[in-house]
């Protein structure tokens, strides 16, 4: 046998091993290389490995658990991450509570007591400007006129400039943004309630001119 024969005969079989090593499939996710890469130290919100051998091999602590147990013994279930407690309202960035207004006529006019919590600086306009663009332009208009190409091949869009709706309230506005009104859907999905605000301080700009 010569040297190169023995070396090629090794390299092929360290390369096999090497496959054979990464074949994973089922419920086997195959060898992994570096471990300590794919298993963080720290709770993770989501993964949750139970046993506590699990990664006895690599284990680079002392507590006596293996490096990949990453369950929470004092939450229920070993959960990292807890659920809210029952009844929780939900708060956004700015501490804003959910808009509850409700989706008829009554709520329609109660939200005219509401106040929109930005002045109309120029940073907020602009802002709602870019908003209007992608979300009513369509339908509206650049100008608020009722004419964007939808109404175009769709009759009925109003003219928020018009006399009917020139003098409507921007808490009139931002309900109806949230729950649409007669043949005007919901947008409440697609922008956010800092978004309505900027939107219908906006609105009311183009209103004014
Ligand atoms: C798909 C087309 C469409 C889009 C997009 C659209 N609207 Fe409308 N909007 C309508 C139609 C149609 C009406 C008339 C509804 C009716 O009276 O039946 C309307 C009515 C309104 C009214 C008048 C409500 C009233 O009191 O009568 C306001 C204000 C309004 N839209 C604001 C907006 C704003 C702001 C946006 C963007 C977030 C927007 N709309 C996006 C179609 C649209």
């Amino acid at each position: 046998m010569s040297i190169r024969f023995i070396q090629v005969s090794l390299v092929s079989v360290a390369t096999a091993a090497l496959l054979v090593g990464c074949k994973a499939g089922g419920d086997n996710p195959g060898r992994e290389y570096a471990p300590n890469m794919y298993h963080s130290v720290a709770y993770e919100p989501l993964t949750q490995i139970k046993d506590k051998e699990a990664g006895m091999w690599v284990s680079s602590l002392d507590n006596g658990r293996g490096e990949y147990y990453n369950s929470n013994d004092y939450n229920p279930y070993g959960m990292n991450m807890r659920l809210p407690v029952p009844n929780t309202v939900r708060r956004n960035a700015n501490g804003w509570l959910p808009y509850r207004g409700v989706n008829d006529t009554t709520g329609l006019r109660l939200a005219n007591k509401l106040v929109n919590p930005y002045e109309a600086t120029p940073a907020i306009l602009a802002q709602g400007k870019m908003l209007y663009e992608i979300n009513c332009k369509h339908c509206h208009g650049a100008k608020g006129a009722g004419d964007g190409l939808v109404a175009d091949k769709y009759p009925g869009v109003a003219n928020l400039t018009g006399d009917a709706i020139k003098g409507v309230s921007e808490g009139h506005i931002f309900h109806v943004i949230t729950y649409g009104k007669g043949l005007m859907g919901s947008h409440g999905s697609q922008v956010n309630d800092e978004e309505r605000w900027k939107i219908a301080k906006y609105v009311k700009q183009l209103q004014t001119n």
